[in-house]
């Protein structure tokens, strides 16, 4: 006679849709959800320009005593230092060249003892980790409602609960 076990994970994948009213209400809910964040969590933020990426993560920002996030011009990667490091990424520039994030950034390497908040990095986010939590950001209705998806992927994020 012989075994065979299998290890089995009912999901690894979760789904969650929010309404977000204004931007006030964008950044209560970027704080609420940063008080769950420890270090190793990767986040990948999507969406339209305005459609609110940077005001989440100020949010998450405050939750970690961080209050100095902006949406610079010309710094693509900004560590942001708190009991548990920030790291923002907006890597709009390098859509052309996704894979600069790695060979100049060493996101790889900050990930272990940082959150890491990617801003445009869906093309890049499965080399970094299998663990990840995308947040698909749209334009609701008029003016300042938004709507935000999230697709939680891997161990970490396939069962969380928002
Ligand atoms: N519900 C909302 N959530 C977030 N931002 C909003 C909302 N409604 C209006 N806004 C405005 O949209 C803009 C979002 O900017 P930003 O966070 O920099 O977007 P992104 O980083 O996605 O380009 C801000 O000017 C903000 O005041
Ligand atoms: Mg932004």
């Amino acid at each position: 006679m012989h075994w065979a076990s299998f290890l089995f994970q009912p999901t690894n994948l979760s789904l969650v849709a929010l309404l977000i009213s204004d931007p006030a209400s964008m950044h209560e809910w970027g704080e609420e959800f940063g008080k769950e964040l420890r270090a190793g969590d990767l986040i990948v933020l999507t969406g339209p320009l305005g459609a609110g990426k940077t005001a989440l993560v100020q949010g998450i920002g405050k939750a970690l005593g961080i209050l100095d996030i902006t949406s610079p011009t010309f710094v693509i990667s900004r560590v942001h230092h708190a009991a548990i490091p920030l790291v923002h990424v907006d890597a709009y520039r390098l859509l052309d060249n996704p894979m600069a994030l790695f060979d100049d950034l060493d996101l790889d390497t900050l990930l272990d003892t940082s959150i890491v908040c990617i801003e445009w990095g869906s093309e890049v986010v499965e080399r970094l980790s299998h663990d990840y939590l995308e947040l698909a950001l749209e334009y609701g209705a008029g003016e300042s409602e938004r709507t935000i998806t999230a697709t939680g992927h891997g161990q970490r994020w396939g069962q969380f609960q928002l």
